[in-house]
């Protein structure tokens, strides 16, 4: 690969606790993320994504291994990292008396974005999550959606070149999801990396270019959302009073890999290659039982999630 946007070297994080044996929030994590894509790091509750976040940031330090930024080591070369990084924490830290426009020149001057720039980045970042109009309100009166993209914005202010979001949709409605989600895109056409966290399966299959899933801090799996789940297969799902030997027949049925559940819902998962769902039908046709519901489902990264730890990612 070029050099790596984010790099991830046998991270580890334990956390001390008080009376207790310290926690490993993180056991050994090596990851590398190309420049000008968006990458998507899912995980249940707990699997450690806000503690890499705080860790790439500089907020915690990492008690081993490396973490950089554009080539930039972040526990020595934290002020630089700082230049290129633009972070969305997973609390919206906003100033709820101001404005957004008072929000985002704040903002601006701390991070001493140049005087004659600020005005031409405030606009740029307003227009881009769609809050222009809105700019003169206080933030107090915004809504959950509009304060994180307003987030967002104020992470875009200083032109990073690399922007982390950690679970940049939590509580947005759906309207807002898909809107957030386009913002999030144009970021990464304009050549700038993504890193998203999310436990929203369908976040990370509809944005990332590359996924990693982490869980209880070992990351379990990586690759594009195709090829995450092309390793689970496809499954047919049937609403049907079944017979027990209808079900033995339908588990015995060429191409089926496996029968879950019980009826009326039932899930056979079925072995590589087509025309297994059209044995079925024709069994089902003989034996003249009539679904209330029947379908041919693709898996998506929750049962990939599923096939590799017995769990559901959002319980
Ligand atoms: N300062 C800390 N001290 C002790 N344990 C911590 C600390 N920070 C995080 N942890 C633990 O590390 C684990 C990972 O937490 P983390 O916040 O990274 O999870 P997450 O993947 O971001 O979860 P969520 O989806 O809920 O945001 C959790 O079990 C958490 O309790
Ligand atoms: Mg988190």
């Amino acid at each position: 690969m070029i050099q790596p946007a984010i790099s991830l070297q046998n991270f580890r994080m334990v956390f001390p606790r008080p009376k207790q044996t310290p926690f490993t929030a993180i056991e050994d994590l090596s990851l590398d993320i190309a420049p000008g894509q968006v990458f998507g790091l899912l995980g249940p509750n707990g699997s450690g994504k806000t503690t890499t976040v705080n860790a790439l940031c500089g907020l915690i330090r990492p008690t081993g291994g490396r973490l950089s930024v554009l080539g930039l080591d972040v526990t020595r070369q934290l002020t630089s990292v700082r230049k290129v990084l633009g972070v969305v924490p997973q609390e919206t830290a906003l100033y709820n008396d101001l404005t957004a426009a008072e929000n985002l020149h704040f903002h601006a001057r701390f991070y001493q974005v140049p005087g004659g720039e600020r005005k031409q980045r405030m606009a740029e970042v307003l227009e881009l999550v769609g809050l222009t109009a809105r700019q003169h309100d206080r933030v107090g009166t915004y809504s959950g959606g509009m304060q994180r993209r307003l987030a967002l914005a104020r992470a875009l202010l200083t032109a990073p070149q690399v922007v982390i979001l950690d679970e940049p949709t939590l509580g947005v409605d759906v309207q807002s999801r898909a809107a957030l989600w386009e913002r999030i895109r144009q970021i990464a056409r304009e050549g700038r990396t993504v890193l998203l966290t999310t436990n929203y399966m369908e976040e990370a299959q509809a944005l990332a270019d590359d996924i990693a899933i982490l869980d209880r801090g070992k990351l379990i799996a990586r690759g594009t959302s195709a090829e995450l789940r092309g390793g689970a297969g496809q499954y047919v799902e049937i609403e049907a009073d079944l017979s027990p030997a209808q079900l033995i027949a339908l588990q015995e049925l060429d191409g089926v890999a496996a029968l879950l559940g019980t009826p009326p819902s039932i899930r056979l998962n079925l072995k590589d290659g087509t025309g297994t769902f059209q044995t079925i039908l024709a069994y089902l046709n003989a034996q003249q039982i009539t679904p209330r519901a029947l379908s041919l489902r693709q898996p998506d990264l929750n049962d990939v999630f599923i096939e590799l730890t017995g769990r559901a990612l959002r319980d």
